[in-house]
């Protein structure tokens, strides 16, 4: 089948849930809170916190934390994002009737809300696309950026941990040249070489990663520098020559500080790379459990987590210091199992989807002790998440991080003057 024929089938809605699998990705998504709780939204109808890592594989209930505003988690491709300034989770593709808001979670006071966003971008013919497009939430400037055929926009979340009533926009940024120069001098040309291309962005040292670009090397990505809105004409290598294919991403986060580390799965899922822009290497790691082109994944800083079309969760213990190739995944034993959802098996065969997409509860435990919200490890390093919000508009931890957060462009701008010298 070809990304058209996919894509339309798609769109044809519910009615086609089973195959949903083959072509899309799940309708619920799992990340992290700053304290490195999994929490895991959209699983029959529930939102789950499986607590820290040390308790994944143990059997056991994570805790619910259902609750009202929550998105129906009725779309395919859902998406989310940790806000790690703001201990906020943005989610992108939960609600069909509303397809282009952004859901917002506040874990503190564990609460939605949804933000109106609006795709009409007026001042340019180019529009974003909620039904075709990657993203990433640059950690800084709590900013979107996607890529939607060909074109990349903008939507500037400021220090939202819960919507305001004005909608946002997603702003047009530029048509990108994704070909491979081979000299930093060269012009680039608006749009080269991203016909056809799928998106595979990573995020990392506030630079967006393009990978699996046509005509790109092995072990190179275009490199996107947020702070400049500005593509590096020459690809960067970084010392393993990981196929220049379609794929999945993840950051890892660190404690305080930008990602420095992503993971790269292609769509076969042969391996799992975790490439650094500081050193330019790249480690060879075991692949997923399930080749799943469609999974999701989220990373923490000691784990990549997959989610897989048909609702297993499944996590590679990762540290940058000691892990240096190969790896075992494991099965995440406290999470339901997904039924009945829109995101059904990918078996091909009699995958009976009679549930509403996300509205059976059927699976869901309801019991509330495996949670853990301890803060393990604090430095107080003075970031802002371990600052409460108080809840009427008055966010002064968060305002002064954003103001300082220039102190930190600032040295990113300087490294990438340096990278695109
Ligand atoms: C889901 O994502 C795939 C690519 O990963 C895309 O082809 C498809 O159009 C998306 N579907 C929807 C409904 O967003
Ligand atoms: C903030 O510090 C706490 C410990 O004090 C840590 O757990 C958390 O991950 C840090 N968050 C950020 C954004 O640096
Ligand atoms: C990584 O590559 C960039 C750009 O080619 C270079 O400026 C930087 O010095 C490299 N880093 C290391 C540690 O080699
Ligand atoms: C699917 O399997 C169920 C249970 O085995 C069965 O009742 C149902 O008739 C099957 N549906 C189809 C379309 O084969
Ligand atoms: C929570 O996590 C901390 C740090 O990993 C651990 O010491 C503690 O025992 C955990 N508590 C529970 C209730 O799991």
């Amino acid at each position: 089948m070809k990304w058209s024929q996919l894509t339309s089938l798609v769109v044809a809605g519910s009615a086609l849930s089973a195959m949903a699998a083959s072509s899309a990705g799940p309708s619920s998504c799992v990340t992290f809170d700053v304290n490195w709780n999994l929490l895991a939204f959209g699983f029959n109808g529930k939102d789950f916190n499986a607590g820290t890592q040390d308790t994944w594989a143990a059997a056991g209930t994570p805790t619910d934390i259902t609750t009202t505003g929550r998105p129906p988690f009725d779309m395919p491709n859902t998406t989310c994002y940790l806000a790690q300034f703001f201990n906020a989770i943005y989610v992108l593709n939960a609600d069909s009737a509303n397809p282009s808001s952004v859901y917002i979670y506040d874990v503190a006071k564990k609460s939605w809300s949804m933000q109106k966003v609006d795709t009409a971008n007026s001042g340019s013919s180019k529009t974003f696309d909620p039904t075709n497009f990657k993203a990433i939430l640059d950690h800084d400037t709590n900013v979107f950026y996607s890529y939607s055929a060909g074109e990349m926009f903008a939507l500037d979340m400021k220090e939202l941990v819960a919507a305001t009533s004005a909608a946002i926009p997603w702003t047009d940024v530029q048509a990108p040249d994704l070909s491979a120069h081979t000299d930093n001098a060269q012009a680039q040309t608006p749009g080269a070489n991203t016909d056809g291309y799928q998106p595979v962005m990573a995020l990392a040292q506030n630079h967006i990663h393009f990978l699996g670009i046509n005509g790109i090397d092995p072990g190179n990505a275009k490199i996107f520098v947020i702070h400049f809105s500005f593509m590096q004409p020459t690809p960067q290598f970084y010392g393993t020559k990981f196929p220049s294919t379609h794929g999945q991403a993840a950051s890892f986060f660190l404690d305080s500080g930008v990602q420095q580390e992503f993971a790269f799965i292609p769509d076969d899922g042969s391996a799992t790379y975790v490439i650094n822009v500081e050193t330019n290497t790249t480690k060879t790691l075991t692949g997923p459990p399930v080749a799943d082109p469609f999974a999701s994944y989220s990373a923490s800083t000691s784990a990549l987590v997959q989610l897989t079309t048909d609702g297993k969760v499944a996590f590679l213990p990762y540290d940058p210091k000691t892990t240096t190739s190969g790896g075992t995944w494991s099965t995440l034993a406290k999470l339901p199992a997904i039924t009945g959802s829109g995101t059904s098996t990918s078996t091909g065969g009699n995958t009976s989807s009679s549930g509403t997409p996300g509205s059976s509860s059927s699976g869901g435990s309801s019991s509330s002790s495996g949670g853990n919200s301890s803060n393990n490890g604090g430095s107080g390093s003075g970031n802002s998440s371990s600052q409460t919000q108080n809840g009427n508009g008055d966010k002064g931890g968060a305002v002064s991080l954003r103001q300082g957060m220039w102190g930190v462009l600032l040295g990113t701008v300087v490294a990438g003057v340096g990278l695109m010298l």
